[in-house]
Protein backbone atom coordinates (compact mmCIF):
# COMPACT_ATOMS: atom_id res chain seq x y z
CA UNK A 1 0.00 0.00 0.00
CA UNK A 2 2.79 2.13 0.99
CA UNK A 3 4.27 2.63 -2.53
CA UNK A 4 1.11 3.10 -4.39
CA UNK A 5 0.13 5.68 -1.60
CA UNK A 6 3.50 7.70 -2.46
CA UNK A 7 3.49 7.63 -5.91
CA UNK A 8 -0.34 8.86 -6.08
CA UNK A 9 0.86 11.83 -3.69
CA UNK A 10 4.00 12.22 -6.11
CA UNK A 11 1.79 13.04 -8.54
CA UNK A 12 -0.32 15.74 -6.23
CA UNK A 13 2.73 17.43 -5.55
CA UNK A 14 3.03 18.36 -9.19
CA UNK A 15 -0.21 20.32 -8.50
CA UNK A 16 1.08 22.01 -5.22
CA UNK A 17 3.94 22.65 -7.30
CA UNK A 18 2.34 24.46 -10.03
CA UNK A 19 0.41 26.63 -7.46
CA UNK A 20 3.21 27.73 -5.68
CA UNK A 21 4.89 29.25 -8.03
CA UNK A 22 1.48 30.86 -9.43
CA UNK A 23 -0.54 34.03 -9.24
CA UNK A 24 -3.17 32.81 -6.73
CA UNK A 25 -6.44 33.90 -5.06
CA UNK A 26 -6.85 33.66 -1.41
CA UNK A 27 -9.79 32.97 0.32
CA UNK A 28 -10.15 33.17 3.97
CA UNK A 29 -12.33 30.27 6.04
CA UNK A 30 -11.56 32.53 9.09
CA UNK A 31 -9.37 35.84 10.19
CA UNK A 32 -6.13 33.81 9.83
CA UNK A 33 -7.30 31.18 7.92
CA UNK A 34 -6.20 30.81 4.90
CA UNK A 35 -7.72 28.72 1.85
CA UNK A 36 -6.88 28.49 -2.12
CA UNK A 37 -7.77 26.46 -5.21
CA UNK A 38 -4.92 24.46 -5.58
CA UNK A 39 -5.67 23.20 -1.78
CA UNK A 40 -9.25 22.30 -2.86
CA UNK A 41 -7.73 20.47 -6.29
CA UNK A 42 -4.90 18.75 -4.30
CA UNK A 43 -7.56 16.87 -1.62
CA UNK A 44 -9.92 16.68 -5.14
CA UNK A 45 -6.84 14.84 -6.43
CA UNK A 46 -6.01 12.51 -3.35
CA UNK A 47 -8.93 11.92 -2.28
CA UNK A 48 -10.10 10.39 -5.91
CA UNK A 49 -7.18 8.34 -6.39
CA UNK A 50 -7.41 6.93 -3.09
CA UNK A 51 -11.01 6.29 -3.03
CA UNK A 52 -10.15 4.44 -6.02
CA UNK A 53 -7.48 1.82 -4.87
CA UNK A 54 -8.11 1.86 -1.11
CA UNK A 55 -11.45 2.01 -1.15
CA UNK A 56 -11.78 0.03 1.90
CA UNK A 57 -10.62 3.27 4.38
CA UNK A 58 -12.34 6.38 5.26
CA UNK A 59 -11.27 9.06 3.52
CA UNK A 60 -10.92 12.57 6.04
CA UNK A 61 -9.68 15.80 4.87
CA UNK A 62 -9.21 19.18 5.86
CA UNK A 63 -11.32 21.01 3.11
CA UNK A 64 -14.42 18.70 3.00
CA UNK A 65 -17.05 18.40 5.49
CA UNK A 66 -15.88 16.72 8.86
CA UNK A 67 -19.42 17.22 10.37
CA UNK A 68 -19.93 13.01 10.83
CA UNK A 69 -16.33 11.78 10.82
CA UNK A 70 -16.09 7.91 10.87
CA UNK A 71 -12.57 7.39 12.51
CA UNK A 72 -11.44 3.78 12.01
CA UNK A 73 -9.90 2.30 8.94
CA UNK A 74 -8.89 5.72 7.43
CA UNK A 75 -6.67 8.12 5.39
CA UNK A 76 -5.98 11.70 6.90
CA UNK A 77 -5.32 13.91 4.34
CA UNK A 78 -3.82 17.55 4.79
CA UNK A 79 -3.57 18.43 1.03
CA UNK A 80 -1.48 21.47 1.83
CA UNK A 81 -0.18 21.89 5.05
CA UNK A 82 1.51 25.20 5.57
CA UNK A 83 -0.86 27.48 3.74
CA UNK A 84 -0.16 30.57 5.03
CA UNK A 85 3.80 29.85 3.61
CA UNK A 86 2.19 28.11 0.12
CA UNK A 87 0.44 31.78 -0.24
CA UNK A 88 4.18 33.71 0.28
CA UNK A 89 6.18 31.53 -1.36
CA UNK A 90 7.77 30.22 1.84
CA UNK A 91 9.13 26.91 1.02
CA UNK A 92 7.94 24.95 3.84
CA UNK A 93 4.56 23.55 2.66
CA UNK A 94 3.64 19.55 2.78
CA UNK A 95 0.83 17.52 1.39
CA UNK A 96 0.43 15.24 4.76
CA UNK A 97 -1.20 11.68 4.57
CA UNK A 98 -1.65 9.15 7.73
CA UNK A 99 -2.89 5.89 7.17
CA UNK A 100 -4.66 4.55 10.35
CA UNK A 101 -5.98 0.26 11.32
CA UNK A 102 -8.47 0.36 13.55
CA UNK A 103 -7.76 3.96 14.58
CA UNK A 104 -3.61 3.59 14.92
CA UNK A 105 -0.91 4.96 12.69
CA UNK A 106 0.08 2.49 10.53
CA UNK A 107 1.82 4.31 7.59
CA UNK A 108 2.75 8.26 7.35
CA UNK A 109 3.96 10.55 4.66
CA UNK A 110 4.67 14.01 4.35
CA UNK A 111 6.46 15.51 1.15
CA UNK A 112 7.21 18.36 0.29
CA UNK A 113 7.94 19.06 -3.28
CA UNK A 114 9.30 22.49 -3.31
CA UNK A 115 12.27 21.36 -1.44
CA UNK A 116 12.16 17.73 -2.53
CA UNK A 117 11.72 15.76 0.40
CA UNK A 118 9.87 13.15 0.92
CA UNK A 119 9.43 11.68 4.80
CA UNK A 120 7.92 8.12 5.06
CA UNK A 121 7.07 5.38 7.80
CA UNK A 122 5.31 2.37 8.26
CA UNK A 123 4.54 0.66 11.46
CA UNK A 124 8.09 -1.03 13.13
CA UNK A 125 10.18 -0.30 9.66
CA UNK A 126 11.73 3.01 11.02
CA UNK A 127 11.65 6.86 9.18
CA UNK A 128 13.19 7.71 6.10
CA UNK A 129 13.77 11.07 4.62
CA UNK A 130 14.04 10.36 0.23
CA UNK A 131 15.25 6.51 1.30
CA UNK A 132 17.66 7.60 3.95
CA UNK A 133 16.82 6.27 7.60
CA UNK A 134 16.29 9.25 9.69
CA UNK A 135 16.16 8.97 13.77
CA UNK A 136 16.28 11.77 16.61
CA UNK A 137 18.85 13.69 18.07
CA UNK A 138 20.54 12.53 21.04
CA UNK A 139 20.66 15.84 22.57
CA UNK A 140 19.65 15.55 26.49
CA UNK A 141 20.61 19.11 28.12
CA UNK A 142 17.10 21.34 27.65
CA UNK A 143 19.20 24.40 27.32
CA UNK A 144 20.99 23.43 24.12
CA UNK A 145 17.95 21.99 22.71
CA UNK A 146 16.64 23.48 19.52
CA UNK A 147 12.68 23.77 20.21
CA UNK A 148 9.90 24.75 17.25
CA UNK A 149 6.47 25.83 18.29
CA UNK A 150 3.68 27.07 15.72
CA UNK A 151 0.67 29.95 16.18
CA UNK A 152 -2.71 29.02 16.59
CA UNK A 153 -4.99 30.75 14.08
CA UNK A 154 -7.04 31.66 17.26
CA UNK A 155 -4.25 33.85 18.66
CA UNK A 156 -6.53 36.56 16.59
CA UNK A 157 -9.42 36.32 18.17
CA UNK A 158 -9.20 34.01 21.52
CA UNK A 159 -7.33 36.08 23.89
CA UNK A 160 -7.13 33.40 26.50
CA UNK A 161 -4.96 31.23 23.18
CA UNK A 162 -3.30 34.18 22.47
CA UNK A 163 -1.80 34.50 26.55
CA UNK A 164 -1.46 31.15 26.88
CA UNK A 165 1.34 31.05 23.60
CA UNK A 166 2.93 33.96 25.10
CA UNK A 167 3.53 32.60 28.68
CA UNK A 168 4.74 29.62 27.58
CA UNK A 169 7.37 31.20 24.75
CA UNK A 170 8.55 33.55 28.12
CA UNK A 171 9.04 30.59 30.17
CA UNK A 172 10.77 28.06 27.90
CA UNK A 173 12.79 30.62 25.46
CA UNK A 174 15.72 31.51 28.03
CA UNK A 175 15.20 28.09 28.96
CA UNK A 176 16.28 26.67 25.64
CA UNK A 177 18.81 26.74 22.60
CA UNK A 178 16.04 29.31 20.85
CA UNK A 179 12.63 28.32 19.16
CA UNK A 180 11.67 28.14 15.80
CA UNK A 181 7.82 28.52 14.05
CA UNK A 182 8.64 27.26 10.63
CA UNK A 183 5.02 27.10 9.92
CA UNK A 184 3.55 23.47 8.98
CA UNK A 185 3.04 21.07 11.87
CA UNK A 186 3.87 17.77 9.83
CA UNK A 187 7.06 19.36 9.06
CA UNK A 188 7.89 19.99 12.12
CA UNK A 189 6.89 16.79 13.71
CA UNK A 190 9.27 15.89 10.40
CA UNK A 191 12.28 17.90 11.99
CA UNK A 192 12.06 16.42 15.11
CA UNK A 193 12.34 12.83 13.68
CA UNK A 194 15.44 14.15 11.65
CA UNK A 195 17.17 15.38 14.49
CA UNK A 196 16.82 18.86 13.70
CA UNK A 197 14.67 19.83 16.34
CA UNK A 198 14.81 18.10 19.91
CA UNK A 199 11.02 18.94 20.83
CA UNK A 200 7.81 20.66 19.38
CA UNK A 201 4.76 21.35 21.05
CA UNK A 202 1.20 23.28 19.66
CA UNK A 203 -2.05 23.87 20.43
CA UNK A 204 -5.42 23.85 18.71
CA UNK A 205 -3.88 21.42 16.04
CA UNK A 206 -6.48 19.23 13.81
CA UNK A 207 -5.99 15.34 13.30
CA UNK A 208 -5.01 16.24 9.13
CA UNK A 209 -1.78 18.16 10.74
CA UNK A 210 -0.39 15.36 12.54
CA UNK A 211 -1.59 12.17 11.35
CA UNK A 212 1.63 11.26 9.40
CA UNK A 213 3.61 13.19 11.27
CA UNK A 214 2.85 11.14 14.38
CA UNK A 215 3.68 7.80 12.47
CA UNK A 216 7.27 9.19 11.39
CA UNK A 217 8.56 10.94 14.63
CA UNK A 218 7.74 7.29 16.28
CA UNK A 219 9.25 5.31 14.05
CA UNK A 220 12.25 7.46 14.25
CA UNK A 221 12.28 6.86 17.84
CA UNK A 222 11.28 10.05 19.24
CA UNK A 223 8.19 10.82 21.79
CA UNK A 224 4.74 12.20 21.60
CA UNK A 225 1.93 12.94 24.21
CA UNK A 226 -0.61 15.34 25.51
CA UNK A 227 0.36 18.42 27.18
CA UNK A 228 -0.02 16.07 30.53
CA UNK A 229 2.38 13.70 29.13
CA UNK A 230 -0.13 10.76 28.15
CA UNK A 231 -0.54 9.25 24.93
CA UNK A 232 -1.92 12.05 22.76
CA UNK A 233 -5.67 11.54 21.47
CA UNK A 234 -6.15 12.88 17.87
CA UNK A 235 -9.25 14.55 17.48
CA UNK A 236 -8.91 15.62 21.37
CA UNK A 237 -6.20 16.41 22.81
CA UNK A 238 -5.72 20.65 22.73
CA UNK A 239 -1.50 20.70 23.17
CA UNK A 240 0.69 18.01 21.24
CA UNK A 241 3.95 17.82 22.73
CA UNK A 242 6.60 15.70 20.51
CA UNK A 243 10.23 15.23 21.03
CA UNK A 244 13.30 13.04 21.10
CA UNK A 245 12.42 11.62 24.15
CA UNK A 246 15.37 13.08 26.23
CA UNK A 247 13.93 15.98 27.09
CA UNK A 248 10.61 15.07 26.58
CA UNK A 249 10.07 15.54 30.95
CA UNK A 250 11.31 19.00 31.05
CA UNK A 251 9.50 20.30 28.07
CA UNK A 252 6.33 19.05 29.68
CA UNK A 253 7.14 20.62 33.50
CA UNK A 254 8.20 24.00 31.44
CA UNK A 255 5.07 24.22 29.34
CA UNK A 256 3.06 23.82 33.13
CA UNK A 257 5.33 25.80 34.82
CA UNK A 258 2.77 28.90 36.22
C1 LIG B 1 -1.38 24.96 9.84
C2 LIG B 1 0.09 24.71 9.90
C3 LIG B 1 0.73 25.63 10.92
C4 LIG B 1 0.09 25.51 12.27
C5 LIG B 1 -1.40 25.72 12.14
C6 LIG B 1 -1.98 24.70 11.17
P1 LIG B 1 -2.63 24.70 7.46
O1 LIG B 1 -2.01 24.13 8.87
O2 LIG B 1 0.38 23.37 10.23
O3 LIG B 1 2.11 25.36 11.10
O4 LIG B 1 0.67 26.45 13.13
O5 LIG B 1 -1.98 25.62 13.38
O6 LIG B 1 -3.36 24.83 11.13
O7 LIG B 1 -3.81 25.53 7.81
O8 LIG B 1 -1.55 25.47 6.80
O9 LIG B 1 -3.01 23.43 6.78
CA1 LIG C 1 -2.49 21.85 8.34
CA1 LIG D 1 -4.09 22.59 5.08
Amino acid sequence: MKDKLIEIIKEAGELLKEGYFSNKEVNFKAKKDLVTKYDVAVENFLKNRFSKEFPSFTLIAEESDNTDIKFGDSIIIDPIDGTTNFVNQVPHTAISVGVYKNKEPYIGVVYNPILNELYEAKTGCGSFLNGKKIEVSKENDFQKSLISTGFPYTSGSNQNDLNDVIKKIEIILPKCQDIRRLGSASLDLCYVARGTYEGYYEMNLKAWDVSAGILILLEAGGKISNINGEKYKLFDDKYIVATNGYIHKELILNLNAK
